[in-house]
């Protein structure tokens, strides 16, 4: 192993300028003051002082995502074994925490406070899969900066988000948490999320320091089975997974989390090309590294060793702080002693994790975000809620809408079905710590909020969200269950079905409860489940008009759905204002516009399924024999909903691409422009896609890649114009010796609603 290790560290550093580096070169280039004051600090710190900084603890709560939880973290905390901790908030408890350490402890440290922030703190947003489909990083930049403003209003000053694993597969849990599969758009989004995290300075009270993750390609795990192994090769990494986090690093992110499964062999947590090479070296990273949940631990199932051993692994490799395990607060001194890490090294950790303190100003000001009067203020707010309600509307995306079924009139009957439109838990959907299910709108009430009084509303459940035990058991954790209704799954099918005879139109509310996506929630199956598939079959046959509001944490299989449903608006799960956001868009108070950044397959046999594929060597077109072609014999290649597609109320017609130029020589600027024209009824939002293709080069290039993307919005009848100015930085890519710069050549240049229903326009492009 140590071997493979060495030669895949010989490609890469020869393949790349790398900045002159050492630990002191490193230190010494950011802030003098800051370098003086820690350097004064650790001259008085002990060996087990410095190892404490290194140790972050969780107390549990719900916080809680492995097998472990720590003990005795008060006795900890005045000895100065404890650097952070995770999981609790508000003023009470961490004010009480961060006393403890600065007035009990021997230095007074300050203690820094994590959490799990992932899609607002209390006001919760979409999940982050959602906010993407708004293509906005205004509004993403927003969420973000609210979040923190909320969260630092209860004291936390870190936050374990932007999580900006690129994932192409909808089996992975984890795809909700992030922001689809394309790494220009993941990168974008890691930027505005890091800003609107950090803010202008984090030593403001309001700021609080990014944590980006899971560091890297937890995305990429085979069968998207969680946990598991990651194999990619190098070229794959740099084009398609690496850019978001280094976009993250450029946006000034403060700390990164190492993540649990392995890249080129070496689990992440314990993998010195990745945590120094890769992230200090070669991209200029100057923050702190923490593992994921007891990664340090999960490091000798891995096979790499016992606990000292991984530990020292892991801290050479360049982890600075250790999440839960306590592999480094028990066993880095005796490794120190045994010669199997160096000082240098855990001064280096240590060192790292109190600058992230002085960067936050923790030193200044210990409690700058322990204020009770800010947290009895600035939580769930109107106006967070009424941002919270826009976001939310930004981020749904209508799959189907035939004969214009919506808008809804605001009159007629209306037949309310489906286990989740009477529900406030679901709408929340997965990673929420503070955010309180009973705060949040439901589809029924926000109906009601939005509708007025010419709309008569009748609802029936029509089913529990699943029948199944296995499935059900292993979507509710926590203690918590799957409220039940205990009458016959066809007692609450004929219910509604009665119900839906008496209405003009059906709105069924289905799809995948809050838990059936996120962490250690793998599925092999992505249909909606089977319960509500028999319920939505029964409603279809009464020929009434069928409309589906869809919740998902991942793409899902929905062939049948868009086969016989009239309408679909995916909703994701859209956070605290669900309800009156869905209501706002069912109505037409807001013309949908968001656009998927996931490729929905047809069936789950197609995955992993993603636009930016390569073409192969005997592609298939859809025309003529298809023996012998890359296909399947029992299913189209096409995806379902390709990726960047969404419709909207109006319809937008596109003109073909005009180019300043045909041919090009070196550093020039080209112009490419389509005129798109609102030729629908209502005023609407488009997301204007601009995707190149490179087809010939050095290596074989994927069919398209997204460059830019302008968000337009026209009145009924008003055209635009939109311009894109292309220059050879859209061109680029990795060549096999991972060498990034652009060939000459013909280059297609392809605009669009979404990624394949594209205008183009060839261009030759000489150096
Ligand atoms: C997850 C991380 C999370 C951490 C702390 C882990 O299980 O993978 O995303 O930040 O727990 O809660």
């Amino acid at each position: 192993m140590k071997k493979c290790f060495s030669i895949l560290k010989a490609v890469l550093l020869s393949a790349f300028v790398i900045s002159s580096y050492s630990a002191s070169a490193q230190t010494h280039a950011g802030d003098a003051k800051m370098n003086a004051f820690v350097s004064n600090l650790m001259s008085k710190m002990t060996l087990d002082e410095k190892i404490g900084q290194l140790n972050l603890v969780t107390a549990g709560g719900q916080s809680k995502t492995g097998s472990v939880v720590n003990e005795g973290v008060e006795g900890k905390i005045k000895s100065g074994a404890i650097g952070g901790i995770f999981g609790i908030y508000g003023t009470k408890y961490i004010g009480t925490a961060q006393d403890l350490a600065v007035k009990n402890s021997r230095l007074h440290i300050p203690l820094i406070f994590g959490l799990d922030v992932i899609h607002g703190h209390r006001t919760i947003f979409p999940i982050p899969l959602g906010m993407s489909a708004s293509w906005d990083m205004g509004l993403i930049e927003k969420s973000a900066r609210i979040a923190a403003e909320e969260a630092t209003a209860e004291g936390i000053n870190w936050v374990f988000s932007p999580m900006v694993d690129i994932a192409r597969d909808a089996r992975w849990g984890r795809i909700s948490e992030g922001s689809g599969e394309d790494p220009w758009l993941g990168s974008q989004v890691a930027k505005a999320m890091v800003h609107g995290y950090q803010g202008s300075n984090m030593k403001n009270a309001d700021a609080v320091m990014a944590c980006v993750k899971h560091f890297a390609l937890y995305g990429g795990a085979e069968a998207g089975r969680e946990y598991n192994t990651v194999d990619m090769s190098l070229i794959k990494m740099y084009q398609d997974y690496l850019p978001p986090y280094k976009a993250a690093v450029d946006a000034g992110a403060g700390s990164f989390m190492s993540s649990f499964n392995t890249v080129n062999g070496v689990p992440a947590t314990a993998n010195q090309w990745l945590l120094t090479d890769l992230l200090r070296k070669q991209w200029g990273f100057k923050g702190f590294v923490v593992s994921d949940y007891t990664a340090v631990n999960e490091l000798s199932s891995h096979g790499l060793g016992d606990l000292q051993q991984v530990s020292a692994l892991a801290l050479k490799a360049g982890l600075d702080m250790d999440m839960v395990g306590e592999g480094f607060l028990t066993t880095l001194k005796k490794s120190l002693k045994e010669g199997k890490v160096t000082q240098a090294e855990i001064d280096l950790a240590c060192r790292r994790v109190l600058e992230a303190k002085y960067k936050l100003g923790l030193f200044d000001n210990p409690n700058k975000s322990i204020n009770a009067d800010r947290e009895k203020r600035d939580e769930l707010t109107d106006d967070n809620r009424k941002f919270a309600r826009q976001i939310a509307e930004h981020s749904f995306v209508l799959l189907k809408n035939q004969g214009q079924t919506l808008p809804l009139k605001k009159s007629g009957t209306i037949a309310l079905v489906g286990p989740l439109a009477d529900n406030h838990l679901e709408m929340l959907g997965t990673w929420v710590i503070a955010g309180d299910p009973n705060k949040s709108v439901s589809v029924k009430e926000g109906i009601r909020n939005v509708a007025g009084d010419n709309v008569k509303v009748l609802y029936a459940r029509g089913s529990n969200i699943t029948d199944d035990s296995l499935l059900s058991s292993r979507s509710y954790f926590f203690g918590q269950k799957q409220p039940m209704d205990g009458r016959a799954p066809q007692v609450m099918i004929d219910e509604a079905v009665e119900t839906a005879k008496k209405a003009d139109v059906i709105v069924a509310v289905v799809g995948e409860s809050a838990n059936m996506s996120g962490e250690s929630s793998s599925r092999s199956d992505i249909n909606i489940p089977e319960s509500q598939r028999d319920l939505l079959k029964a409603l279809a046959k009464t020929g009434k008009p069928l409309v589906i509001v869809l919740f998902n944490g991942r793409p899902l299989t929905l062939t049948w759905e868009d086969k016989h449903a009239s309408a679909i608006l995916d909703a994701w799960a859209p956070g605290t204002e669900a309800g009156n956001a869905i209501a706002d868009v069912l109505f037409g108070n807001y013309n949908p516009a968001g656009k998927i950044t996931a490729t929905f397959p047809r069936s789950v046999g197609q995955i992993p399924i993603y636009y930016n594929h390569k073409n192969t060597g005997r592609p298939f077109d859809g025309n003529g024999p298809a023996k012998f072609k890359s296909d399947y014999i029992d299913i189209s290649n096409d995806p379902l909903y390709p990726f960047g597609y969404g419709l909207s109320y109006t319809t937008f017609n596109y003109s073909g691409v005009k180019l300043n130029k045909t041919s090009l020589k070196g550093n020039e600027t080209l112009t490419a422009s389509v005129t798109v024209t609102n030729t629908g009824k209502y005023a609407g939002e488009e997301v204007v896609q601009l995707y190149i293709s490179d087809p010939v080069a050095s290596i074989s290039r994927s069919v398209k890649e997204l460059k830019n993307y302008q968000k337009i919005s026209l009145q009924p009848g008003e055209k635009k114009e939109v311009v894109f100015n292309i220059t050879t930085n859209d061109l680029k890519f990795y060549d096999n010796q991972l060498k990034y710069d652009w060939e000459a050549g013909k280059f297609i240049v392809q605009i669009g609603t979404n990624s394949s229903d594209i205008h183009v326009a060839s261009v030759q492009w000489d150096k």
